[in-house]
């Protein structure tokens, strides 16, 4: 048996988990296949386990993330589906993110949902700052003991009925056709907002990043790329809801799993 994980994780904080979950099974880590920025091909075999964290947007899956997804293929493969929230609603996202592996070919034995500072957090309007946390790392181990009690236990694994509906009841989570972000005179020019956008919505240019509107998902992966803080939130809408979230979302949600 070996590991994996696969994820799509702008902020890095589902990555993070995932690693944190797969270090603590008791086998040989494999691979790590980053769909952030690209689709990554991989078909998986019967003896893998693969750790697959992605994040909630808007209480679904982003649209990105399931297209990304589709050059990932499970054979019977065992997965473990994490849903990462920033501390407000779930919604319908982890019930979204098993189907999607099921559809894919794996069998999911356990899934879970963790916490990872909420993309919009502000330095006025801080949101679940730090997450995943030293608590969040030893739910993370204590998880990945009870996963690992469960493969050693054998099959055939049933999930419990987990959070959510369907049909799901928001729409997908689409560019929304505004920027989120602006730059600010820290630029330094260094591209790194470019690299790690997710979408290729910022093209470095001699005047600094220009951003594309109709590719922009609202990640902020710029914002917490740039060494130099000159990347910032500068969309009102965006502002607004963080500033709506940091009033309403302050009670610390745990992590909670489920499984098979
Ligand atoms: C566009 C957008 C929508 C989001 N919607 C939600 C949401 O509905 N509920 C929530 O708790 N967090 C929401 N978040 C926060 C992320 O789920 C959270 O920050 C997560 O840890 C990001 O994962 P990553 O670091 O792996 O990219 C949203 C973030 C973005 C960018």
């Amino acid at each position: 048996m070996k590991t994996h994980t696969v994820f799509f994780s702008p902020t890095q904080t589902g990555a993070i988990v995932a690693k944190a979950i797969q270090e603590n099974l008791n086998a040989e880590c494999g691979e790590s296949f980053d769909l952030t920025t690209t689709a990554v091909e991989k078909a998986f075999g019967e003896d893998d386990v693969v750790i697959i964290a992605i994040p909630v947007y808007s209480g679904r899956l982003p649209s990105v993330a399931v297209e990304r997804f589709q050059s990932i293929q499970g054979n019977g493969t065992k997965a473990v589906a994490i849903a990462m929230y920033g501390n407000a609603k779930l919604d319908d996202a982890l019930l979204e993110l098993t189907d999607l592996c099921t559809e894919k070919g794996f069998e999911v034995i356990a899934a879970a949902t963790f916490i990872g500072e909420h993309s919009f957090t502000m330095k006025q309007f801080p949101i679940a700052v730090g997450r995943p946390d030293d608590a969040d790392r030893d739910k993370a181990a204590e998880f990945a003991a009870l996963i690992q009690k469960k493969l050693d236990a054998g099959g055939p694994f049933t999930l419990p009925e987990l959070p959510g509906s369907r049909p799901y009841a928001k729409e997908p989570m689409n560019p929304p056709g505004v920027v989120a972000t602006g730059v600010n005179d820290n630029c330094t020019k260094c591209g790194l907002c470019e690299t790690f956008c997710p979408t290729g919505a910022i093209t470095m240019t001699n005047d600094g990043p220009q951003m594309d509107a109709s590719k922009c998902i609202w990640c902020c992966a710029c914002v917490k790329v740039c060494t130099s803080h000159a990347m910032e939130i500068t969309s009102t809408k965006v502002q607004e809801i963080a500033q709506r979230l940091h009033k309403h979302f302050q009670k610390r949600q745990e992590p909670q799993w489920f499984l098979a």
